[in-house]
């Protein structure tokens, strides 16, 4: 901790659940004050950074010294929403959805909505890069007062952060389950099982909501017991990526050229991922580079997240063709483009407008938000046709990419597991196809529009969320 920090630490971010008990009356809880976690968040960033922070906390105090918290009153229903709000990345990103979702939607006349930052650690980044109405809303969220008996707690993170916690991390539930109307555990998982220790884990819950069948099959198929997994699909904020709303970035002056000599105008297809094996991006480097050459008037831009990975793309990618079995071409390799600074949330959609085509040929997903997102900005998508993504892509709204075979995960949590290897000939086939006909591609981009308004609008899945805790109020 910085010395000169105040100790603001009276809340110890550790696992045992009794003293955040002790903070609250016995049945009363708030939820943690957001400048605890900056507080915590000062720990990873420095001097500069430690200003901003300052003034963040200075701000939100003085908001519960001005305007004190609501008293207890009805409706007295409760949902506490616990999950990665504040760190970027899949589950913070999936977790915003449901939140902004309930709030536009859902009248809450009959349950309260309260949020607490949990399962991963926290970015200043992230959170700057967040929309002021988001900022505001989660600083009025944080400070919603439930009785924990009559709390609906979600805790929407991998399994490993549950009450027992694994790791560093607040526990959820905050504290025992049976102290909590219900508890329900939201997750997933990107291969084609559920390790034993997870299961027993779901099995704590009430309920287990997963974002699709291939999920329900696969949960139930590894010992979840089938009366808790609940498919609840994940909403995507098509108002907020609707392509009529928004100018092409410039991406070209944002990326690095890594590859080829660079092209100005041309087709450009866009992949967005965490810079990890699981997303297939040697799958889709090899088969761009042997489809494509100099001669195609043709860009691959990369926008890689380096959330929890060393950077410097790059020379990855470079030494990755380096070891190709494969010859540059004599008119030079196609281009690839990487753009790995932070790119805000709120910039997020002028990034899709740049682009001609979405394509991430991964090799599991548990629900796969850009492909959602860049689909409501009509994109053309060719994406891997297994797990997660088949609960939406159709022949009719993208180009839905065979699995060439399951190979077994070679290492990290899930050793052992399988997922799909998507077929690099397919893949050359189909990227060749859009760009032989943009037309069609564009009717294809326009068909997934209007598929995920229709099924994951934010008011339609906010109605499905309410509907499932009214369910669990009323009993
Ligand atoms: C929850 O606890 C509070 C405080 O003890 C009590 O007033 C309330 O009736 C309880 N509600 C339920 C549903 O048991
Ligand atoms: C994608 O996978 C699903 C589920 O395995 C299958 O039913 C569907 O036919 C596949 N779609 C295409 C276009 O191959």
């Amino acid at each position: 901790m910085n010395p000169a920090e105040p100790k603001h630490h009276h809340f110890p971010l550790n696992p045992t659940p009794q003293p955040f008990l002790s903070k609250f009356k016995k049945f009363t809880f708030q939820t943690l004050p957001l400048f605890i976690l900056f507080t915590s968040i000062a720990l990873a960033f420095t001097k500069s950074n430690y200003f901003k922070l300052h003034y963040f906390k200075f701000s939100l105090k003085s908001q519960t010294l001005f305007s004190p918290s609501k008293p207890l009153s009805t409706p007295s229903h409760c949902v506490l929403w616990m999950a990665p709000f504040l760190s970027g990345g899949g589950y913070s990103s999936e977790s915003w959805s449901y939140i902004l979702s309930l709030h536009r939607n859902i009248k809450m006349r009959s349950f309260k909505l309260a949020i607490e930052h949990h399962g991963d650690l926290e970015s200043l980044d992230f959170w700057e890069g967040l929309p002021q109405d988001m900022k505001s809303l989660a600083i009025e969220l944080y400070h919603t007062k439930c009785n924990m008996n009559e709390t609906i707690v979600i805790c929407h993170s991998e399994p490993g952060a549950w009450y027992p916690p694994l790791f560093q991390t607040v526990p959820c539930p905050p504290s025992v389950y049976r102290d909590f109307k219900s508890v329900i555990g939201r997750t997933m998982f990107e291969t084609d099982r559920v390790n034993d220790k997870h299961a027993e884990r779901c099995n704590k819950m009430d309920y287990v909501w997963v974002p699709t069948e291939f999920h329900k099959t696969t949960f139930v198929e590894s010992g979840v017991l089938p009366s808790k997994v609940v498919k609840i699909v994940q909403p995507i904020d098509v108002k907020f990526f609707d392509p009529v709303k928004y100018k092409a970035l410039d991406i070209r002056s944002t990326a690095e050229l890594i590859l080829g000599s660079g092209v100005s105008k041309g087709f450009v297809f866009l992949s967005i991922f965490k810079w990890e094996y699981r997303k297939g991006w040697d799958v889709l480097l090899k088969s761009y580079l042997k489809e494509f050459s100099g001669d195609d008037s043709v860009a691959l831009y990369l926008l890689t997240n380096p959330y929890h990975t060393d950077g410097d793309f790059g020379n990855k990618i470079l030494d990755f063709v380096e070891n190709f079995d494969f010859e540059e071409p004599d008119s030079d390799w196609a281009s690839v483009y990487v753009i790995d600074t932070h790119i805000a949330q709120s910039d997020l959609p002028r990034v899709y407008r740049a682009a001609d085509a979405f394509v991430l040929p991964s090799r599991g997903e548990g629900w796969g938000r850009p492909l959602v997102e860049a689909m409501s900005m009509s994109l053309p998508v060719i994406a891997t046709n297994w797990s997660g993504p088949t609960e939406f892509l159709t022949e009719y709204n993208s180009y839905p990419l065979p699995v060439g075979r399951m190979s077994e995960v070679m290492e990290g949590p899930f050793k052992g597991h399988l997922w799909a290897e998507p077929s690099e000939d397919k893949l050359r086939f189909l990227m060749r196809h859009v760009v032989d006909n943009p037309t069609e591609a564009k009717v294809i981009g326009r068909k997934a529009r209007e598929d995920m308004i229709r099924q994951y609008s934010p008011e339609i899945v906010a109605e499905i969320v309410a509907d499932h805790i009214q369910n669990i109020f009323g009993r």
